[in-house]
């Protein structure tokens, strides 16, 4: 009799978890309903049944609580493992989204020295990365998202990169995967008018996408300061200097300053918007948990015999790179420890690709860019699953 109960309750399970498993790998908006929809109907199944068979309570606290199921559980608790990576582990998916490699990189030539980030004619390597095949990345099912799916993602979204060249890099990365050619080439020169502000319009997704120019940290705290006084809340921040200040005034302890201050002013930014609901405007997915979500875009890996001056070669030495990597690390300002921003780790994403990937040591083929565009949207999948 008991034996009956455990199979049918073994075959309501996989019924339930192989369909939540697979949804949570293709991630549209009508398939995270569905997950949501059978996550429900299991919770409900589980209320029903409790009663009547002590041990399901503890199968469904071990596998939907638990953080770690993997050892010392019930061998029910095989069935969410086989199935996908559980509700909690998602969030450690954080941590192996920058498991990405590159193959095939040949040589960039077709394009004028010292002009790269002004005028945007990299040439791009397009789809020569991917993540690698660890038994992480695969069980967290990342996937390069199309435009269509992108667009379902940011519908209704606004986006504000700051920074310096590395942030336009990355604006013209993400314009490259929303727009069509023609229109991308269309813009293509005002993005690059050096040294300016810059704001597209995406009116069939209703996405505003704003770059601001903020070659220093200071630059990126006033214009969180500005947003704060405005009430205005982007839903999606992306922000990030360092080169200018490593060239300009080559003081690591200043930058861990300017770190400190910009820290404050998201931590006091974020617990303001947070604290309001939505205002009944147009939503994606994006927006159905607190904004704005904050990336921080890291430093690129520099290498130094191809900085393409002596005083870039003098004050941007490895040396002085490490120490403002460290100063990052130190102030808190990363949410590996407990800050308000999600790295995007350029430095590791530029080494992984090499010196093939760049002719001024700085600033790298479009591919690098592009890859850290795909880690910011799985990340933001990883954060709006969490909240169902
Ligand atoms: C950049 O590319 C555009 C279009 O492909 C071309 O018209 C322009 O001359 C190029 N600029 C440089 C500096 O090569
Ligand atoms: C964006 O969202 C609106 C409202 O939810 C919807 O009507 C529209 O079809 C969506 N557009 C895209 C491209 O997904
Ligand atoms: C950035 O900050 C520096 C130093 O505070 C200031 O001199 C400069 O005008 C600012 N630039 C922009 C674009 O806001």
């Amino acid at each position: 009799m008991v034996g009956a109960v455990q199979f049918g309750v073994l075959a309501a399970c996989v019924v339930l978890f192989v369909p939540m498993g697979l949804a949570g790998y293709h991630l549209s908006r009508n398939k995270m309903l569905f997950f949501s929809g059978a996550l429900f109907i299991t919770l409900a199944v589980g209320v029903h049944l409790t009663p009547y068979f002590p041990s399901i309570s503890s199968f469904f606290i071990s596998s939907l609580v638990s953080s770690s199921s993997s050892s010392s559980s019930p061998p029910l608790t095989t069935t969410s493992i086989t199935s996908g990576v559980g509700l909690d582990d998602r969030k450690s998916c954080i941590s192996f989204l920058h498991e990405i490699s590159w193959d095939n990189v040949k040589e960039i030539r077709d394009f004028d020295e010292g002009l790269v980030a002004e005028n945007g004619n990299l040439s791009n390597l397009g789809e020569n990365w991917d993540w690698e095949k660890s038994r992480g990345v695969i069980e967290c099912g990342f996937q390069k998202l199309g435009r269509s799916d992108a667009s379902d993602l940011l519908n209704g979204s606004w986006i504000v990169v700051a920074g310096d060249s590395q942030a336009r890099l990355v604006v013209v990365s993400l314009l490259e995967l929303m727009l069509n050619r023609e229109r991308m080439e269309a813009i293509r020169g005002d993005l690059f008018k050096r040294h300016s502000n810059y704001r597209a319009v995406i009116e069939e997704i209703g996405v505003r996408l704003d770059f601001v120019w903020a070659p220093y940290v200071l630059n990126c705290s006033d214009l969180l300061g500005e947003l704060k006084r405005d009430g205005r809340y982007p839903d999606v921040l992306v922000v990030g200097s360092g080169l200018w200040h490593m060239l300009h005034v080559t003081s690591p302890f200043e930058y861990g300053l300017s770190l400190g201050s910009l820290r404050r002013s998201a931590v006091s930014l974020l617990s303001i918007s947070s604290g309001l609901g939505n205002d009944g405007s147009v939503r994606g997915s994006v927006n159905s948990v607190p904004s704005p979500h904050m990336f921080w875009l890291g430093m690129p890996t520099l290498i130094n015999s191809m900085l393409n001056t002596e005083e870039k070669r003098k004050k941007m030495s490895v040396v002085m790179q490490n120490a403002y990597e460290r100063e990052l690390h130190e102030s808190k300002l990363l949410s590996l420890s407990g800050g308000p921003f999600l790295l995007l780790d350029i430095r590791s994403l530029s080494r992984k690709c090499g010196s093939q990937c760049t002719i001024d040591g700085m600033h790298y083929d479009g591919s690098v860019y592009q890859a850290a565009i795909h880690v910011m949207f799985n990340a933001l999948l990883i954060e709006s699953q969490q909240q169902l």
